[in-house]
C-alpha cells in the first residue's frame, strides 16, 4: 500500500510516497523550506502544495515537531505560538481535502526504525533520539510507542531546554567541531540514561550519518547506534503511522 508521508521540521517540510509494507520510498523526496513565519496558515499552504505535487488523493501521515495529543498541538517548540492548542489534523485535512493523521515527528521517526530499520525486533525500552533544529525523542517499550516523551526539554545549566545547547542547529550556529559537539551530546545522553534507563538508544536526524566523527565521545554504557534510515525516517514513519494508528 502506498501512503504519502510528510515530515514537518523547523527548517523544511518534506514528503514522499512510501510503500508501507517495505518501508521504502517509492518517489523522490520533495522538500519546501518551512515558511519563515512558521505560522499555521502559511505552513498549511505548503502542506497543500506538497500534496498537490504528488497528485495524491489518499490518507496522509504527518510528523510534526511539537507535542501532539490526539491530533492537537500541545507545545510551541520552535514554531509560532499560534500553533498552541490548534487541531493540526483538522487544519491540514481541510487544507488538502484528505484525511490526515498527525503525530510527533520523533515518534514518527521511531516508527520507521522500529518497523523497518535498526530497531526492528528490539525488546525493552528503545529510544529514538532525533537531532536537528531541536531534539526529539520517540520511546518504544517492547515495540509499542509511548507518545510524546520530549527528552530534549530537560533543563541544563542556564538553558531552559538542553536542546538549546545540543541540537544540530546549535552545532552549526556555534560552528562546533564534531568533537566539541559530541561531548555535549554525551552529556545529554548521560542525563537521558539516568532519567529513563533505556536498553538501546538510536540516533536519528542528519548527524546520524556522521556518527563515526563523534562516536568516541559517546561514553554511556547503554548502546547507542545511528539510525539506518537517515533523513528519510521521518517521512517513512509518518506514512506508517496511518496504518498503525495506535495513538489516535
Ligand atoms: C520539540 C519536539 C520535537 C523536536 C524535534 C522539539 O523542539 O519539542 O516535539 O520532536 O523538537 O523536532
Amino acid at each position: 500500500m502506498e501512503i504519502l508521508g510528510i515530515d514537518i521540521g523547523g527548517s523544511g517540510m518534506k514528503g514522499a510516497l512510501v510503500n508501507i509494507e517495505t518501508g521504502k520510498l517509492i518517489t523522490e523526496r520533495f522538500r519546501i523550506p518551512t515558511p519563515p513565519s512558521r505560522k499555521p496558515e502559511d505552513m498549511a499552504k505548503v502542506f497543500k502544495d506538497i500534496v498537490s505535487h504528488f497528485e495524491y488523493d489518499g490518507p496522509i501521515g504527518c510528523g510534526f515537531p511539537t507535542i501532539i495529543k490526539h491530533g492537537v498541538c500541545k507545545s510551541v517548540s520552535n514554531l509560532n505560538k499560534a500553533w498552541l492548542n490548534l487541531d493540526t489534523q483538522k487544519l491540514f485535512s481541510e487544507a488538502c481535502g484528505l484525511p490526515v493523521t498527525v503525530i510527533n515527528d520523533a515518534d514518527a521517526a521511531g516508527y520507521a526504525v522500529m518497523n523497518y530499520g535498526i530497531g526492528k525486533n528490539e525488546q525493552g525500552l528503545v529510544l529514538m533520539i532525533t537531532v536537528g533544529t531541536g531534539i526529539g525523542s520517540g520511546a518504544f517499550f517492547n515495540g509499542t510507542l509511548i507518545p510524546n516523551s520530549e527528552l530534549g526539554q530537560i533543563p541544563y545549566k542556564k538553558h531552559k531546554k538542553i536542546e538549546h545547547w545540543t541540537a544540530d542547529s546549535i552545532r552549526k550556529k556555534e560552528n562546533l567541531s564534531f568533537a566539541e559537539w559530541g561531548k555535549r551530546l554525551n552529556i545529554f545522553l548521560e542525563l537521558v540514561d539516568v532519567i529513563v534507563c533505556p536498553d538501546l538508544i538510536i540516533l536519528g536526524g542528519g548527524v546520524s550519518k556522521d556518527f563515526k566523527k563523534y562516536e568516541k565521545h559517546i561514553k554511556i554504557e547503554t548502546p547507542v547506534k545511528p539510525a539506518s534510515l537517515g533523513n528519510h525516517a521521518g517521512i517513512i514513519g509518518a506514512a506508517a503511522a496511518v496504518s498503525v494508528n495506535t495513538i489516535k
